[in-house]
């Protein structure tokens, strides 16, 4: 796993004052564009799984669902969720889901903004992982977590590529949470 990350840190890539002064941009898309990082971040995020919640590697592994945050989750989900041998259930900004949904609301930079689920999309008691590409305040991981709950599922915890610790996102949430990398502070604002 260390191998993998030093090649996948390798990868990204920073961009200063984008997209607003102040705020160093980390793009995570040169990791898609390779097929060879491609790869090498989904295993790193399955063995990452493997290690911390000690479950199996591969399609036997005992987790039920990967749930992916729009949009950037839905980059990572999938692709771990077949590996995983688990379904994939994504969490939606407001209004882009049909049927009956849970709603729960999470702070932005500027303002508001309510994440969605549908209301039947996990069965009691299953196991769940979220994934997104980031953790900055932690309110849109927080505001997943909660759904995953509200629906029955059982939140094992939460899995993304990268954090910033000096925004201390993971105090809002209240399961584990696990990063490949930490991302680098400029100026005070978060850097998404
Ligand atoms: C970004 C990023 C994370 C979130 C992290 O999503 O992809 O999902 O912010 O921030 P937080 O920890 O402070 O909540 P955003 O909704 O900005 O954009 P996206 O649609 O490109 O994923
Ligand atoms: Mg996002």
């Amino acid at each position: 796993l260390s191998s993998l990350k030093v090649k996948l840190q390798a990868g990204l890539r920073q961009f200063p004052d984008f997209p607003s002064p102040g705020i160093l941009f980390e793009d995570i898309m040169p990791l898609f564009s390779s097929h060879s990082l491609h790869t090498d971040l989904i295993r790193a995020l399955e063995l990452q799984i493997a290690d911390v919640f000690h479950t199996s590697t591969g399609e036997k592994s005992d987790i039920d669902v990967i749930v992916g945050l729009e949009s950037r989750g839905f980059l990572f989900g999938p692709s771990l969720a077949l590996r995983l041998g688990a379904g994939f259930v994504p969490v939606r900004k407001q209004g882009k889901l049909p049927g009956s949904c849970e709603t729960e609301g999470y702070e932005k930079e500027y303002g508001a903004d309510n994440f969605q689920m549908q209301s039947d999309a996990i069965k009691k008691g299953q196991k769940v992982i979220v994934v997104d590409d980031i953790i900055a305040t932690g309110g849109s991981a927080a505001a997943a977590g909660k759904l995953v709950r509200k629906l029955g599922g059982d939140l094992l915890g939460y899995v993304c590529m990268m954090e910033l610790d000096f925004l201390k996102g993971r105090a809002k949430l209240d399961a584990p949470a696990h990063t490949l990398f930490s991302g680098q502070e400029e100026g005070s604002k978060k850097n998404t």
